[in-house]
C-alpha cells in the first residue's frame, strides 16, 4: 500500500491557524519549533497577541520610542501594533502570511499590507521603524543582510528612526560555539498534526549589524542588554 507524506505547510500558516484557533476556542494553543542549531521550543499562541503588561521590557522600551508614522515589520498577529493602535498612533503593518494579516484586519483602526517585505515598495518614509522578536531574520540569510538594509534605509525618514532587536548568542551566558556559530538557521514548526516545510532564518549579530550600519553611514546604538538579547536603535544621523 502507498503511503502519502504529510503535505508540507508554510511555516507561518502554521503559527497563524495556531493563533486563529485560539482566538476563536479561548483556550491555550501550543507551536513546537524544531531549530537545527538549538534545542526544540515550544510557544503558546497566546504569546502572538501578548498585551503590553505581559511584554519583556525591551519591547515596552521600544514601544515607548514609536513616534509619528510607524512601519511595525514582520508583524505577526499585530502584538506591537494593536497597543501601537490604541495610543492613536499611525502604525501601518507589514506581514506576508495571510492568515496573520487577517487577525490584524480585525483590529479596528489597523493598516495592513500582506505583502513580502522584499517586493514592498511604497514611496513612504517612515518616522519609526519596528523590527522585534528578531525582526532582522526576515532577511533569511547574511546575503540578503545588505539587501534588507538598504531598503530599511529607504523606507526610513531623514529624522526617524529604526528600532531592532537582535539575539545575539556571543552575549548568552551559556554560550556554545559548538551550537551555536552559524547565524543562518533552519527550522520547522509542527502544530496539531501539521508539520511545516523547512525555513530559514538569520540571526544576525551585533558584527553584522554594525557592519551594514557602516556601509549604508548609519549611526547605531545599543539602547538595552540583557544576556544574548540585545535592542538598538538606528538613525541617518
Ligand atoms: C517571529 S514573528 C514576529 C511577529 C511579531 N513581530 C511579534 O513580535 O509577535 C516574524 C513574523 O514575520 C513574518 N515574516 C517573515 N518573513 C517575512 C517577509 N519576508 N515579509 C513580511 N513578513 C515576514 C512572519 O510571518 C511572522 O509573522
Amino acid at each position: 500500500m502507498e503511503t502519502k507524506l504529510p503535505k508540507l505547510l508554510p511555516p507561518n500558516s502554521l503559527i497563524s491557524r495556531a493563533v486563529k484557533d485560539f482566538i476563536e476556542s479561548k483556550e491555550e494553543k501550543f507551536i513546537k519549533i524544531w531549530h537545527n542549531q538549538l534545542k526544540e521550543e515550544s510557544y503558546s499562541a497566546s504569546y502572538f497577541l501578548r498585551t503590553y503588561d505581559k511584554m519583556p521590557e525591551y519591547e515596552q522600551l521600544a514601544l515607548s520610542l514609536c513616534q509619528g508614522s510607524i512601519l511595525d515589520i514582520g508583524a505577526g498577529a499585530g502584538a506591537h501594533t494593536r497597543y501601537l493602535i490604541s495610543k492613536n498612533l499611525d502604525v501601518t503593518s507589514l506581514e506576508f502570511d495571510s492568515g496573520f494579516a487577517e487577525i490584524i484586519q480585525q483590529v479596528e483602526n489597523s493598516k495592513v499590507i500582506q505583502e513580502d517585505f522584499f517586493s514592498y515598495s511604497t514611496k513612504e518614509k517612515f518616522q519609526t521603524i519596528l523590527l522585534l522578536m528578531n525582526g532582522l531574520g526576515i532577511a533569511q540569510s547574511k546575503a540578503r543582510l545588505p539587501i534588507m538594509f538598504d531598503k530599511l534605509k529607504d523606507l526610513l525618514a531623514d529624522n526617524g528612526r529604526i528600532i531592532v532587536e537582535i539575539t545575539d548568542y556571543k552575549f548568552s551566558p551559556e554560550y556554545d560555539p559548538t551550537t551555536m556559530n552559524d547565524p543562518e538557521v533552519t527550522y520547522r514548526v509542527m502544530y496539531e498534526g501539521s508539520f511545516s516545510e523547512e525555513f530559514h532564518w538569520l540571526y544576525p549579530n551585533l558584527e553584522m549589524v554594525s557592519l551594514e550600519c557602516k556601509r549604508l553611514n548609519l549611526k547605531h546604538q545599543l539602547i538595552y542588554e540583557e544576556d544574548e538579547t540585545l535592542l538598538l536603535e538606528i538613525k541617518k544621523h
